[in-house]
């Protein structure tokens, strides 16, 4: 039994961000991490953090970052959260120096910025190609210098909530084959996204939904779930490394795309922006061009920065270069990429009050990926990053604030014992969860990908209800100790909740909008400018549609007007 006044699970940037703020006002804090220390899925935004610091173009300000993000995130997105975050971001980037990051700096000594995607200006403050690398490096420097203890490779398997308000949650500890029962009077769900519900990824072995299922078991609200971003270029060979993300950096730093006709195709998706528009009109351009037979060997598309030279790449590509000579025996320097899109991030996540990140279960909070509202139908890149420090920050000052003169409830010990033989009940003969967990996703690239269609969602709704039906027959064997057989069984149930919500919701909207692409209904329609918000209800998910709400008249200015296709 362990007791603090605050848990976070996930020891990511959104998670070690938020334990600094509880640090800071006073508290005590444990953190929960599926996996070791380090190996947080932060590392994997290697291109740089948003933040309109001015260093390079010197018109950029929070008032163009928050267009951007409002009009690339198609207008679904929680203002509110934008405004907050191209105001905040700034300052987080200051304080991460202050914390130790090091930046990449212009001749002058300022802050070095590069294009990214839908950014009017170049924006991403930057590290090479390691940016998130960093910043996970400086934040858990911070953290680890306090008396905050951290718990790895420990697997929380339930939160229970009494009378309404969250009191503990029971992790495995997979080292010692241990319950481990985290007491506090709040909660920061940090727990990352559910790329791994997908064959084709470039998210690690631990992004599956956990932090989701989590929460939405527990009673909170889901949002935005049928809203996966496909980020343009993973690699496609060798296929261990099939889905590997090539950042974005390449094309921020003048690599262009090509066929294999050898035609720059963007000219033709995206005359003015070209390689440098918003992930979801670069990702389907390369779908279409595939799709179309104008690939490679290997089934991708071409991405060239071979003529900025040796030395330039060496400089700002270090990662990149290695990535390709090591795994598939490219050299950059001299030759293009094969590239094509992988599921790379959920804009969806636990619905959040904007001000504190709190859910709609007292006393649990949520942030970075885990959570919805900022991104809306389509994620500017960098803007993770300075999602997960402005959200983390806000999420801790928010908990603090709330757990102000409250007790730690007790959890009933009726509940913990049924949950802890629910995990043991996994000892057992039955079908392998692994078996399970491929065909899932199967099932969601296959009809669940980056254009899709209604007869197609409905046939992944029925055979993830297959998978579900089956899955009450999976076992493994061995003990509670070190055993992923074990692990495979607890994270799958998490997938089935995060795929029903990306399929249902998915099957909902019916219309095309940033990166849910409907070739049954392939116009954005104003009757669809709403948020589609899940919650279990009983043992179904339920779904209710909410309009968003119209940007004030003081924010409204900044923001070029939506136009609809339908008129
Ligand atoms: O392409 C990239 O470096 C990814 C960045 C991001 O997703 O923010």
């Amino acid at each position: 039994m362990h007791e603090s006044d605050l848990l976070i699970i996930g020891a990511g940037g959104a998670g070690m961000r938020a334990a600094i703020s509880a640090l800071g006002n006073g508290h005590n804090v444990n953190i929960v991490s599926k996996s070791l220390i380090g190996k947080a899925h932060t590392v994997m935004a290697e291109g740089g953090i948003a933040a309109s610091v001015g260093d390079v173009d010197k018109d950029d300000n929070w008032t163009v970052h928050f267009a951007d993000t409002v009009v690339e995130g198609v207008y679904i997105g929680n203002w509110r959260m934008a405004e907050i975050l191209a105001k905040d971001a700034p300052e987080r980037v200051y304080e991460l120096e202050r914390f130790g990051a090091v930046f990449d700096r212009t001749p002058d000594g300022k802050i070095m910025q590069r294009a990214f995607g839908g950014h009017t200006y170049r924006r991403l403050c930057h590290v090479g190609d390691k940016t998130g690398l960093e910043i996970i490096r400086t934040l858990e420097d911070k953290v680890l210098h306090t008396d905050t203890r951290i718990f790895d490779e420990v697997y929380i398997t339930k939160l229970f909530v009494r009378n309404g308000r969250f009191c503990s949650a029971l992790g495995l500890e997979m080292r010692t084959g241990e319950f481990l029962l985290f007491k506090a009077k709040a909660l920061i769900i940090a727990t990352g996204g559910c790329g791994r519900v997908y064959k084709i990824t470039s998210n690690s072995w631990e992004s599956t939904g956990d932090g989701l299922a989590l929460a939405y078991n527990a009673g909170a609200e889901l949002m935005d779930m049928e809203m996966i971003q496909f980020h343009p270029t993973g690699m496609v060979w060798p296929p261990g490394a099939k889905g590997l993300l090539v950042t974005e950096s390449v094309r921020g730093e003048g690599g262009i795309l090509l066929n294999s006709k050898h035609e720059r195709f963007m000219l033709r998706y995206s005359p003015e922006k070209k390689e440098l528009d918003a992930r979801d009109v670069v990702a389907r351009a390369n779908y279409y061009e595939i799709k179309a037979g104008r690939c490679g060997p290997h089934g991708g598309v071409y991405l060239d920065i071979s003529h900025k030279g040796r030395g330039f790449i060496m400089k700002k590509l270090p990662g990149m270069y290695s990535q390709f000579k090591e795994f598939a025996g490219v050299d950059i320097t001299k030759e293009a990429m094969e590239v094509a899109p992988t599921v790379h991030y959920q804009m969806g996540g636990i619905r959040v009050n904007p001000y504190t990140c709190a859910t709609s279960v007292e006393g649990i909070f949520a942030a970075g990926e885990v959570a919805s509202g900022l991104h809306g139908a389509n994620r500017l890149g960098g803007n993770s990053l300075a999602d997960i420090l402005v959200f983390g920050k806000l999420a801790g000052d928010g908990a603090t604030e709330w757990m102000d003169g409250k007790e730690i409830v007790v959890p009933d010990e009726s509940e913990v014992a049924k949950e802890i033989g629910r995990v043991r009940n996994f000892i057992r003969n039955g079908l392998n969860p692994y078996d399970l967990i491929d065909e899932l996703a199967s099932v969601m690239q296959n009809y669940m990908g980056i254009v899709r269609n209604g007869d197609d969602m409905r046939k992944a709704i029925d055979l993830i209800g297959n998978i579900r039906k089956r899955s009450e027959d999976i076992g493994v064997s061995g003990g509670l100790k070190y055993n992923h057989g074990l692990l495979g069984c607890l994270e799958l149930q998490n997938m089935l909740v995060a795929c029903e919500s990306i399929s249902v919701s998915a099957n909902i909207r019916e219309e095309s909008r940033g990166a849910h692409t409907r070739s049954d209904f392939p116009k954005r329609r104003s009757e669809w400018k709403v948020n589609i918000v899940c919650r279990k209800n009983g043992e179904n998910l339920s779904t209710k549609i909410v309009r968003v709400e119209e940007i004030p008249e003081e924010l409204a200015k900044y923001v070029k007007p939506e136009v609809y296709e339908n008129g």
